[in-house]
């Protein structure tokens, strides 16, 4: 590779190499002001280094060959899109597939969706998105995989193995990106795009490890983020991309800047389009996506010296390196096999696959007296503005999706069940009150029909639908664009509207079953009041309806968990598993007390915490036992624990371990997850879960930004979710 390069670079001429630096977007799904023009004549020009949201091997291949026919030294264009749950077959949100906590399943859909990119062309996906985040008033958690950095890295790794297979030169394989690098999902106030303002030490311990293990895990580009970080924008952060990426984690794949974020480091206030672009290179960006910054003024810097070449040179080879491990310059048109698209798009078997993932997304909140599976007889009404409406099915940053041919709930529903239940239908109420607002949350096709006569008709119309069904479950919640990019809240109730339509509801006196759309934990106080049963589906994909069906009717029992708390009041947020104690904690059960760490006027719990969920059936955990009391270094300790399906059908658990480190020289969280266990049981089955603990599990960056394992006493606890644990104690020597 470094001999080609060279004798490549050696014919290449200084405004060629900038060329390589450009990354312009076809026109289709744009998410900034700014849309790339006169596409072909720039790539005939060398003055284009990549493309994306490009699809079809048709076009592909028609701008491949303006590039490898028409350009001076030939050199092949990569091909990017934001596939990020799915290409065609659509999953779950990502949010949703974190909360599987299945890692195979996981890598699996990435799997597939690379199958599916590649086969229209493609080579290369903004995916995966691992930004910790704690805050759901921002959007983008839904993009991402929660508030847990242990859970949150080994997904991170399992979508890269699943995007990049064992070769990237195959013909279906995609590169993956590994973004926002950094910190994009702490912005203040949850508000998308805000400052974020960090610790190092936090930074280390609790936000940067998943980018860290995308990148161990092989990952051949990153992508940096909108965001401030501690007074230096992201994508003018020498420090991050250079001292940490490259230096201190070995990165040697590119770096990609975010949607016009050069451009936007002017309004951040570091200068006019020159000088941010000179920043954003040397810090250590080596492509320029859509703003053209690096196009339009590097050569100036350079003849100003405000820029070197060996800066140039050090940013174009890594663009060409990642084309050369694409296998891009042996053969350019090697994701142009016009005939892999047919098969490869939408078959039988990734339509199951999402249908199981979308059963495994979610997550069971609340079961009152077994209300749920319902019995697959009589009448079922399904009421509410996500109950048809197809297009809202595969949530958000699904720029793919084929949204006319998404079926609704209902439509896979009747599907799945065919004449056994009569479904009877209405829309029950409008998504939200307000139009204005409502449409702002149904943007790019993703429209809900509004209802505009007075509000108590549209009721007593459902209603009196409701009234011929044994059964009535409710499809309340957020519409896709509700949450995703800029989609903030503060308010993170289900929408008032709908709320009084779920009263409605109740008041017939017949059982109601919440399903809940959602790209983000919502605050549900009153419903975990109200209804008797809450499945939250988040955004489930293409084949959301059918695997709602198969949950609802005990087809599948629902073993998700959730991978973000959910807050009972918004003020609480941030709200999280992994908080530190503090010098004031509150005793574990108290609400009140004066001069505690608490509020007057909502206890300090959440309202489901971290890792819960419910099943159909019971499990039954044994006493915790320990190998040793003592994990001595180099050493390991076996946490055991059996767990035994007590109910009457057979299901899936995930046996979570969190450990604790009493006492250390910085503080440490009263809880981390430090492993995980899914397992599936038949009723009365038993199973012996064992954990090994290390050393290594033990270790935490100190303040001197060591990672280290601090000899004392650490307890360990193992339970169903974060709360319910049994705890044991060990010392580390
Ligand atoms: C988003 C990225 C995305 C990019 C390209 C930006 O607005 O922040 O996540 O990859 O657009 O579509």
């Amino acid at each position: 590779m470094d001999r080609f390069i060279n004798d490549l670079m050696s014919q290449m001429t200084v405004a060629e190499k900038i060329g390589q630096l450009n990354l312009v977007t076809a026109g289709e799904a744009v998410t900034g002001s700014v849309v790339s023009t006169d596409v072909e004549s720039k790539i005939k020009a060398g003055k284009i280094g990549g493309i994306f949201s490009m699809s079809t091997p048709q076009r592909i291949r028609a701008a491949q060959e303006l590039a490898v026919n028409h350009s001076r030294l030939k050199i092949p264009i990569i091909f990017g899109m934001d596939v990020i749950h799915g290409y065609k077959t659509i999953f779950p949100i990502p949010l949703g597939l974190a909360a599987t906590w299945d890692m195979e399943l996981i890598q699996e859909t990435a799997r597939i969706a690379a199958e599916e990119a590649s086969a229209d062309g493609l080579n290369w996906t903004f995916s995966p998105m691992v930004d910790v985040s704690r805050d759901p008033r921002w959007g983008r958690i839904s993009e991402g995989s929660g508030e847990d950095t242990y859970l949150g890295s080994r997904i991170a790794e399992a979508m890269v193995r699943g995007y990049q297979g064992k070769d990237l030169t195959a013909h279906n394989t995609l590169m993956a990106c590994v973004k926002h690098f950094a910190l994009y999902g702490a912005a203040e106030a949850g508000r998308d795009y805000n400052t974020t303002d960090m610790s190092l030490h936090r930074m280390y311990n609790e936000y940067l490890p998943p980018y860290k293990a995308a990148i161990d895990a092989g990952a051949g580009s990153v992508m940096t983020a909108f965001n401030d970080i501690n007074g230096v924008p992201a994508t003018a952060n020498k420090w991050l991309m250079t001292d940490v990426l490259r230096k201190q984690w070995g990165f040697d794949g590119f770096v990609v800047t975010d949607y016009t974020a050069v451009n936007e480091l002017i309004d951040h206030g570091l200068g006019d389009l020159q000088e941010v672009s000179a920043l954003s290179l040397k810090a250590g960006v080596e492509m320029d996506m859509v703003g053209e910054g690096f196009l339009t003024t590097l050569q100036q810097s350079l003849d100003e010296g405000k820029v070197s070449e060996e800066e140039i040179d050090r940013a174009c080879r890594l663009v060409l390196e990642a084309k050369y491990k694409l296998g891009l310059f042996e053969d350019p048109f090697r994701y142009c096999d016009e005939s892999r698209a047919k098969e490869a798009i939408l078959n039988p078997g990734h339509l199951a696959k999402a249908r199981e993932a979308a059963g495994k997304s979610f997550v069971l909140l609340k079961n009152e007296g077994q209300v749920l599976p319902l019995k697959k007889q009589g009448t079922v009404a399904l009421i509410g503005p996500l109950a048809n409406t197809g297009a809202n099915m595969p949530g958000t940053w699904s720029v793919s999706a084929d949204l006319d041919n998404t079926p609704s709930l209902l439509e896979g529903m009747r599907s799945a069940l065919g004449d056994q239940v009569k479904i009877v239908h209405h829309q029950g109420s409008n998504l939200l009150e307000d139009a204005a607002y409502q449409e702002r949350a149904t943007m790019f096709g993703r429209t809900i029909p509004r209802d505009e006569r007075p509000e108590a008709e549209v009721l007593a119309e459902a209603l009196a639908i409701a009234n011929q069904a044994d059964v009535v479950v409710a499809a309340l919640g957020e519409s896709s664009e509700m949450s995703g990019e800029s989609s903030s809240r503060v308010d993170l109730n289900i929408p008032a509207v709908q709320q009084r339509l779920l009263a409605g509801l109740l008041q017939t006196g017949k059982p109601v079953v919440l399903v809940l759309f959602t790209g983000r934990p919502l605050t549900l106080t009153w419903e975990d009041e109200q209804v008797p049963a809450i499945l939250n589906v988040w955004f489930g994909g293409t084949e959301t309806g059918k695997a709602v069906a198969d949950v609802l009717f005990g087809d599948v029992n629902p073993s998700g968990k959730l991978p973000a708390t959910f807050p009972q009041h918004v003020g609480q947020v941030p709200l999280y598993y992994s908080h530190k104690n503090t010098g004031r904690p509150l005793a574990e059960g108290q609400w009140f007390e004066k001069f505690r760490s608490n509020y007057l006027d909502v206890t300090n719990e959440p309202l489901y915490p971290f890792g819960y969920g419910l099943s159909y059936t019971s499990f039954g955990y044994g006493e915790l036992t320990l190998s040793s009391a003592e994990l001595s270094r180099g050493g390991k300790l076996q946490v055991s624990v059996q767990v035994t399906n007590t109910g009457n059908y057979a299901g899936e658990e995930v046996v979570q371990l969190y450990i604790r480190d009493l006492v250390g020289s910085v503080t440490r969280p009263v809880k981390e997850l430090k492993a995980f266990r899914k397992i599936r049981l038949e009723p009365g089955q038993s199973q012996e879960v064992v954990f090994d603990l290390t050393e290594e599990d033990l270790k935490f960056y100190n303040a001197e930004l060591e990672h280290v394992a601090e000899a004392g006493e650490f307890a360990v606890f193992v339970g169903t979710n974060s709360r319910d644990v049994q705890e044991k104690r060990f010392t580390l020597k």
